[in-house]
This record gives structure tokens, sequence and C-alpha cells, in this order.
């Protein structure tokens, strides 16, 4: 991806901080906002859209609609009609159009107006939405927000052929998305806020074991224990994780997953989460029951349980374990508990935070060079940029990035009802629709 001279915006000067351009304001035009949307970024679930029902949608403060046509495509287009601006959440989807609700203007999926049924001019010809290029892979829509042609789509093989099941478990968190993004590479976390998890131990995250690389990719972050033994991580640039996740089931070690922080608007953000579970047959079959039994009695929204702690009003050891999701709500309650916006100007960062400091030195670079019409880096992930990690049961490293089999794996939704309600609200911005 190379960069043209770029003007500077006189709004791109105001975010122009001491110690750099803003990372965390991602509305259009602010300086991370123009750097993320160079990217194809997840924005809603392929399960949540339904064929002919439009939904509103908010992806780093900006409104759109995104739609289902009847031969089951998915269109991303403006929030609002370009008649006497109705929201396009009300317009029907008719074969591969969509009518506005109010004047029953209607738009073809190229965006063009097609129908103005109460006008016989050509002004019919001046008159279009935009349309924004959207992709459906390992059960997420993705959509390309920035300006001109979207870059090479990028594919995730691993995930989409092999004998098992790959994991939809996204979350929503009421803070902003870059305190997410940090806490990737920030391992010493883990034996303190996962203290209870039994691939958690002390020293987890020692920080004179651990390394920070920048990669092809974004940063290659080792973590080396005594015996010599490594969990390697890679963050991918600019909000990417590829990963080996604390095991959370009986039967399951270290999950490799993929996330993406997409913020929704300054203060809350999705975490789009993968996971890739080998199991198959009947194993995967009582595995597929239990994960399905506990959307249902997992019934607390984390979010709330954090609001309560964070509150004073209750304590984690105090909850209902079944009945919440205990690895986001541990990291709901550092996170969310740094504040909305967490001021990093009393940080006071020591040799264990050397993965979110390399984070924020390369983020902060391409986004000075994008607004400074600098070249900016061709960020790929090559083959060998995988996770790795010590098997939980047996001696030695064990490479998890394979591919055993040639079946698609099957997509699993195993969100929380719970949830998938409050990621809903949170992505459909219903609130600022009325605005
Ligand atoms: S507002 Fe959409 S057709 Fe009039
Ligand atoms: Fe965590």
């Amino acid at each position: 991806m190379s960069e043209t001279t770029h003007t500077q915006s006189a709004a791109a000067q105001a975010m122009k901080m001491v110690e750099g351009y803003s990372v965390e304001h991602t509305g259009p035009g602010t300086p991370a906002g123009r750097y993320l949307r160079r990217f194809w970024q997840p924005v809603y679930h392929c399960a949540d859209l339904k064929v002919g029902r439009p939904v509103p949608l908010k992806i780093m403060n900006e409104d759109f609609t995104l739609y289902r046509d009847e031969n089951g495509v998915a269109h991303l287009t403006e929030a609002r009609c370009p008649h006497r601006g109705t929201l396009l959440t009300s317009a029907w989807v008719e074969g591969e159009a969509l009518r506005c609700f109010y004047h029953g203007w209607k738009f073809g999926p190229d965006g063009k107006c097609i129908e103005q049924p109460a006008e016989e001019s050509s002004f019919i010809q001046r008159i279009s939405l935009r349309m924004w290029p959207v992709r459906e892979y390992l059960g997420l829509v993705f959509a390309y927000l920035g300006e001109g042609a979207p870059p090479a789509f990028p594919l995730y093989p691993p995930f989409e052929r092999f004998n098992g099941l790959v994991e939809v478990d996204s979350y929503l968190r009421e803070c902003n998305y870059y305190q997410n993004v940090e806490n990737s590479l920030d391992m010493s976390h883990v034996g303190f806020v996962h203290a209870d998890n039994k691939a958690s131990f002390t020293g987890i995250g020692l920080g004179k074991a651990l390394t920070a690389q920048e990669s092809d990719w974004g940063v290659t972050y080792v973590f080396q224990r005594p015996d010599g033994r490594r969990r390697i991580q890679q963050f991918g640039m600019p909000n990417v994780f590829y990963m080996t996740a604390l095991p959370t089931e009986p039967d399951i070690g270290w999950q490799e997953s993929l996330f993406w922080w997409v913020p929704i608007d300054d203060e809350r953000h999705m975490q789009f989460s993968l996971h890739r579970v080998p199991i198959q047959g009947e194993a995967a079959e009582r595995f597929k029951e239990r994960r399905e039994k506990k959307r249902t009695t997992i019934d607390l929204a984390h979010q709330d349980v954090c609001k309560e702690i964070l509150g004073g009003m209750m304590r984690l050891q105090d909850v209902d374990r079944d009945r919440v999701d205990l690895v986001r709500l541990q990291d709901d309650i550092a996170q969310v508990g740094q504040g909305i916006f967490a001021s990093r100007n009393p940080e006071k960062l020591g040799r264990a935070d050397i993965g979110l400091a390399m984070i924020r030195r390369i983020v902060k670079r391409e986004i000075a060079n994008l607004v400074e019409g600098r070249a900016l880096k061709d960020w790929q992930r090559t083959q060998t940029i995988v996770p790795q990690v010590w098997a939980l049961d047996s001696d030695g490293e064990k490479a998890l990035a394979t591919t055993e089999g040639e079946a698609v794996a099957e997509i699993i939704d195993i969100r929380p009802h719970v949830e998938v309600k409050i990621q809903m609200k949170g992505l459909h911005g219903a609130l600022s629709a009325a605005k």
C-alpha cells in the first residue's frame, strides 16, 4: 500500500498531540480513523444478518445500512436516503435492490437510483447511494470503508479447511478499542487477571523473558520460559491478533484464535473473535451441545457485572461463574477499569510492557506517515507468521497452525444470547439513529 501526498487538514493538525497523533479517535477524517479504514475490517456477524431485514450499523463513529438481498448477498450502503434523509433501515428489500420506506425511491445493488415513483424527470440519473465493498468470510461480514479500491482481502487458510469447528465468539466492550489492542501484547496480566485458569501460572509474562520484534505483518511477541519453551503471539497491523488463547473447556487445550478490535464509536468496541477447534465425530457433537447449552446458561451480561464490581457493589469472588463469561469479565474489569479512555500520561511502563510499547510506536509511526504524506509499510502476513505454544500435556513446543484434513470447517456461533443482544444494540447504534 503506498500513499500519495496529503494536505494536512486542520482537524488532523488539531489531533496532533505532543507525543503524536491520537490513536483513540477513529471517526471519519481523524488520523487513526483514516488509517484503520485502509484495511478490511469485520463489522457484523453473518448469522445476525437476515434476508430482507436491513440493519443500521455504526462503525468507527460512522453510520451505515447493512442488508442481505433476496439472493443472500450482503450489501453495505449509506445510513439515510438521499431524498429526504429517512433511515434506510426501514427500506424494503426487493430482489437485490433497496426501496426507501418514505417515497419509494429504489436503489440497485450498485447504488444507482432506478425508480422514483413520484418523479418524471431525468434527475434520477444523478442520484445514487454510496456502496462499500463487502465480503463474508469465516462467519463474519467484512467491509472496506476506505477510499479507492480495496486492498487484497486477507485470508487465513488454517481456519478455512481442517477437520473441526471454527467458533464465533465475539463480544462488545465498553471502552476505547485501543485499550484492548494494547492488552494483546500484555502477557504479564495473564497470571493475575486470569489467575484461576489452568494454563496461567506465576511468571508467565516475566519482563526479562519477553521479546517484541517488528515483523512483516506487525509485531512478533515471544515469551520464553526458563525451560526454553516459548509462546509466540502474532500481532497484525493495525488491529488483528493471531494467538493461542487460554483453554476454556476440559477437552480442548490452547485455542488458536483470531481477534479483531473494531471501534463502534470512540467509547465502545467489538472484539470479533474466532477460535479454531480441531475436534471431530462424536466428540465434536458433544462439544457443540455443551457450547449451545452455555449460550443460555450464561445469562448475565459481563458488561453489567463489570459495572457492579467497578462500582464497589460486588466482588469478583461472589459472581456465579456459570452465569457469566468469566474471561471476558476479568478483562473488562482491568480494561474498563482504566477508564473509557485510558490516560497514558501518568503511566510508568516497565520491561514487561515492551509489547504494547512496540505496537504504540509502530501505530503512531504509520499514522504520522499517512497524515504527513510519507510512504506506508505494506503489511503482509507471510506463512511463517503463525502462533506457537508449548503443549499443555506433553513436552515440547507445538506449532498450532497446521491444517489437517480438507473438509471445510464448520462455523458455529457460541456467543451467549445475552451477549448477542448487547452487540446488536451497540452495533446498530440505536441511540444515534434518532439524531
Ligand atoms: S426519503 Fe427516501 S424516497 Fe423520500
Ligand atoms: Fe486477558
